[in-house]
């Protein structure tokens, strides 16, 4: 019996909406082993800046100190596009909270159930099996959070920088995250750069290439251009297993993953930092991969899918219980392959609201 002590940051449009059925069918899971649940909701993004003035308002980066977990929804939305871009919802929160909570780690499992082959625009015999692989992307590093300015040249014409840099040791623990999730998997790593023309690539490779050597040489490792990568990840996704790399290259890499994966609203991911939470585990934030999809919010009809396994990556890296984590990933596959679906994965079914999908993995539980 423990007690989860962790911050939920809903944020605006479906954020909310699907974060109330994941919170319920994270009750469900967690009280049937006798455990219980310590969380405070936290304006963040858009509800930030309407009730505070801020995307990330001090009281909420306050909680999440407080906290060993953060449960994050989506934020942003057309009613803050006016705003200038650093003030943002996404920019303004996410960015913060990534350096804040050093959160360098971001996992992002490429999951697409065999059943589920439709969603994906790749051809389904190119991927008879679904799609299984994982995405690890350097968090708080690159040109991210490198200098940046915009300045007037010396004949006068305007001007702007970004910096991308790296240090060794934010190169090595990146590569550990990926080995350790290997290690687990297939023992199978794809570090991707760009060494023909970066200088970040060039110590990226040797750096990566040490490391495994010397502390993972039971792991194939291969390396990738992230043209070639970006080309092979459309052609046969599986021939990956985990694949890591930079910040920006993951950003865009990321986005192409989910998008052969099928729905957004099915992906799940962790953002890892650095430090021990207090019960000696890693504190995380934990999001669904999709956004805050303006269009649909308020239909209850959101798939709620992607905010329940966020949460079941949370217990397992945050609260180290794996079983019950797979327990609900495990509720959520069933559900999905037994033929309740919400709209965005029906094709041609009847489709079930938010709540009943909530329901509907609660049962299988
Ligand atoms: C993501 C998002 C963010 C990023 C934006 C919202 C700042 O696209 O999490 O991938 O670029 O990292
Ligand atoms: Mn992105």
């Amino acid at each position: 019996m423990a007690t989860f002590k962790f911050s939920v940051l809903p944020g605006d449009y479906i954020g909310p909406e699907v974060m109330e059925v994941a919170l319920d069918v994270l009750k469900t899971a967690c009280g049937k082993e006798g455990h219980k649940l310590d969380y405070t909701v936290c304006a963040v993004g858009g509800a930030g800046i309407d009730k505070f003035g801020k995307a990330l308002p001090d009281q909420t980066v306050e909680t999440c100190r407080n906290s060993d977990a953060i449960l994050f929804g989506s934020v942003g939305g057309p009613k803050w596009e006016h705003l200038p871009s650093n003030e943002q919802p996404e920019r303004a929160a996410l960015l913060p909270l990534r350096k804040i909570f050093k959160l360098f780690a971001n996992i992002r499992p490429g999951l697409l159930y065999p059943q589920l082959a439709d969603a994906s625009p790749l051809k389904t015999e190119r991927i008879p099996n679904g799609i299984d692989i994982v995405c690890i992307r350097e968090l708080t590093g690159g040109i991210y959070f490198g200098e940046k300015k915009t300045f007037t040249n010396p004949d006068g014409e305007t001007a702007a920088s970004d910096t991308m840099s790296y240090k060794v040791s934010e190169i090595e623990r990146i590569a550990e995250v990926a080995a350790k999730t290997a290690m687990a998997r297939g023992k199978k790593v794809c570090s991707i750069d760009k060494a023909n023309v970066l200088e970040t690539s060039v110590l990226w490779r040797k750096t990566v290439s040490e490391y495994f050597r010397k502390n993972f040489p039971e792991i194939e490792l291969s390396h990738l251009y992230v043209d070639n990568a970006a080309m092979q990840l459309a052609r046969d996704p599986n021939q990956f297993d985990v694949f890591f790399t930079e910040n920006m290259f993951g950003d865009i890499l990321s986005d192409e993953m989910a998008v052969i994966c099928g729905s957004l609203g099915m992906l799940c991911s962790a953002s890892l930092g650095i430090g021990k939470n207090s019960i000696g585990l890693k504190f995380g934030l934990y999001e669904p991969a999709g956004g805050t999809a303006p269009d649909i919010a308020g239909k209850g009809i959101a798939n709620p899918c992607a905010q329940i396994l966020s949460s079941a990556l949370m217990l397992r890296y945050s609260f180290g219980e794996d079983a019950l984590a797979s327990r609900i990933e495990k509720a959520v596959r069933d559900t999905v392959c037994s033929g309740i679906r919400t709209a965005d994965i029906a094709f041609g079914m009847k489709a079930v609201s938010t709540k009943e999908m909530g329901e509907a993995i609660k049962s299988r539980l």
